[in-house]
């Protein structure tokens, strides 16, 4: 049976320049090719533009998760995300993190009571996805523990992967792209290479 792939992408300097979409594109032609059936849906986050709360969503927003009504299109987006089958996330490394327009996407999917809920037993997370993977890449170098430290996005999708329930969390990155002396083309390409293999185990 054919699977739904949410493939989120937030490579905000768009598919022309963005090294990290790169990356993300080779993974889903190999994808692609291993699962001709599957059903790929692209978020690019840089159009749709998800709303971050403020103060005049936000009462409206909490009012209907209080009731347990998810009717409103308010929850569409996180309706998608606990659907789907396999979820790509495609980044690039932004202040320790990522573009605030994943951010401003999370806040609108992570809904209390539909992509997870609170037990006496701590949270228990409700989507349907097997598999996440995060793909980033990164001007600087944080290979080291101390850097590895600061990688903040990697740590905060994880976090956020095992809160929904999805078990299998993994990573792509390409690292040291804007350090001058480093080949970037060549990381970049390194990181496909990475990129292919995953796809065909995902
Ligand atoms: C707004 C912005 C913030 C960035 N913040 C960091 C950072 O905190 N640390 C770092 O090592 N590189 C940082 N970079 C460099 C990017 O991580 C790097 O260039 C990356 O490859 C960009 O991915 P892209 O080509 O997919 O856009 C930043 C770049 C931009 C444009």
């Amino acid at each position: 049976m054919s699977k739904q792939i949410l493939f989120i992408n937030a490579c905000i300097r768009g598919k022309e320049i963005s090294r990290t979409y790169k990356v993300a594109n080779a993974f889903l032609d190999e994808y692609k090719k291993n699962n001709p059936d599957d059903i790929i849906t692209e978020l690019e986050l840089g159009n749709i533009k998800p709303e971050y709360m403020h103060y005049d969503n936000y009462e409206e927003n909490d009012a209907y998760i209080k009731k347990r009504d998810f009717s409103s299109p308010m929850f569409d987006l996180a309706k998608q995300f606990v659907s789907a089958d396999k979820i790509i996330i495609a980044a690039p490394f932004w202040q320790f993190s990522f573009p605030a327009a994943l951010t401003s996407y999370l806040e609108n999917v992570y809904v209390a009571g539909l992509t997870f809920r609170y037990s006496p037993e701590g949270s228990i997370g409700l989507c349907k996805a097997e598999k996440l993977i995060f793909i980033t890449t990164i001007g600087g170098d944080y290979s080291s523990p101390e850097m590895f430290e600061k990688f903040i996005s990697l740590k905060h999708l994880k976090a956020l992967s095992e809160l929904a329930g999805i078990k299998n969390f993994d990573y792509i990155s390409g690292e040291c792209l804007d350090i001058v002396g480093y080949d970037a083309n060549k990381i970049v390409n390194e990181c496909i290479e990475k990129a292919i293999k995953k796809a065909k185990l995902f």
